[in-house]
């Protein structure tokens, strides 16, 4: 078997069997097939496409191309949760510490930014000296003992998917539901849990744009984990505005905060009830989703869900004095507000826009190895539906550079639709596929 002969093979249609699906994935691990020829035959893929069979096998190779962490010694239901990627998605930070301060145990590797959406880690590490770069043992111990951990992936986790995922995003070839598929189960497999909790964003900030293509993602990623014998349970949420109102590292977690203070945006509490009451009740901790939703609102009420924020901060090494003062975070130079040129309703953010805006403003990165500014970003003032006066404040822009801002302001003045009627937003919840 030749490589070439796999890249003709999808080019003309072919179904991969197994065997050609091994040769290949050895290939990429032991560095025999250069990054030319992965690239000719991600295309092939993103226009050929994979079938189940294909897509569910290329998930396991994926996942055992690295450490498959074993966390049955935490206990019998670990918990998991991923976003295939939003603007202003942090419901990461409040759903961990929630989950752990209501019984459950849960382990989370996460990534960092890249492209249009941010990541965790780099969220996180706004926290002055919080450490993401824990050992696997530390990891485990850690959830035994607090109930949950955030790290960063290791490299060598599905190794082959980091190769992929490198290569795809500089050629084009990320929206393709087969490769999204098994990038994220098998990240999810090699994670070690087994009541995993999937938010698959829909919408123009999110990798699939529509509702029929998150649909068959979902189906794709919910039975592939089937085949692998993991539960995976995908939410369909909408990503045609920012979740919440805060974009930007160090601003994220402020709102994150705010939400464990009980005083959250509504679209990011709502979002987090809809993934925790399936992760409590998949645990057993809760018999139903009213349940669940009461176990977490109490959580909140009681200061538990706080505490376990702080518990987690501090275990890992981060200033915790952070949640009850906001200035020890990095805060940018200049808040410069941006005001509505005309009255009427916001009918929509164009979420890729105000992502790219904030990129631009430093908040995000185009390579690996950009650095990021934490203080940066934006902070909305007004959501999809709400009225809008002419001269009313639309959002505040967070930079720490002149150049930079008004480079901001120029796209996120673009960025709001307003109009006449008033335009109800999309359901937060499109769908759930178990
Ligand atoms: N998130 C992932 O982990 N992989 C993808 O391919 C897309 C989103």
């Amino acid at each position: 078997m030749r490589a070439v002969d796999i890249i003709s093979n999808k080019k003309n249609g072919k179904v991969h069997s197994r065997e050609e699906l091994e040769f290949w994935i050895n290939g990429i691990v032991s560095n025999k097939i250069p990054d030319y020829q992965i690239t000719a035959w991600l295309m092939a893929v993103c226009l050929n496409g994979m079938n189940f069979d294909e897509t569910a096998i290329l998930t396991e190779l994926i996942a055992k191309t690295g450490t498959m962490l074993d966390l049955s010694s935490i206990d019998d239901f670990i918990l998991d949760k991923h976003s295939t990627g939003g603007v202003g998605d942090k419901i990461t930070l409040i759903l961990i510490p929630l989950m752990a301060a209501c019984g459950g145990k849960i382990a989370k590797l996460s990534g960092r930014g890249l492209g249009h959406t941010g990541g965790t880690i780099d969220k996180l590490e706004s926290i002055k000296g919080f450490n993401t770069g824990l050992e696997t043992k530390e990891f485990i111990e850690q959830v035994k003992k607090i109930g949950c951990a955030i790290a960063s992936q290791t490299n060598d986790l599905a190794y082959a998917d980091k190769k992929f995922y490198e290569l795809r995003d500089v050629t084009a070839t990320v929206d393709c539901l087969p490769l999204i598929a098994s990038s994220v189960v098998s990240k999810k497999i090699a994670s070690g849990a087994n009541i995993i909790v999937l938010d698959v964003k829909c919408g123009d900030g999110a990798i699939v744009k529509t509702k029929d293509q998150a649909e068959r993602l979902s189906k794709l990623m919910v039975e592939v984990a089937k085949r692998l014998n993991r539960s995976i349970t995908a939410v369909i949420s909408s990503m045609d505005e920012p979740l919440g109102y805060n974009v930007g590292n160090a601003l994220e977690v402020i709102e994150s905060i705010e939400v464990l203070k009980g005083q959250g945006a509504k679209d990011l509490v709502d979002l987090t009830f809809e993934l925790g009451s399936i992760l409590l009740t998949k645990a057993k901790i809760a018999s139903s989703k009213a349940q669940a939703i009461e176990i977490m609102e109490q959580a909140i009420k009681n200061g538990s869900a706080l505490n376990k924020f702080r518990e987690l901060i501090n275990i890992q090494k981060g200033c915790s004095e952070c949640i009850d003062d906001y200035s020890l975070l990095p805060k940018a130079s200049i808040i410069e507000p941006l005001y509505a040129s005309k009255t009427g309703y916001v009918q929509k953010i164009k979420t890729l826009e105000l992502a790219n805006a904030c990129k631009i403003l430093g908040a995000g990165r185009e390579r690996k190895t950009d650095s990021i500014d934490y203080s940066v970003g934006v902070v909305l003032n007004k959501k999809v539906g709400d009225k809008i006066e002419i001269g009313e404040k639309l959002l505040d822009i967070h930079s720490n550079s002149v150049e930079k801002l008004q480079e901001a302001k120029n796209i996120l003045k673009e960025a709001f639709v307003i109009t006449n009627e008033k335009t109800l937003p999309e359901p937060l919840v499109y769908k759930i596929i178990d």
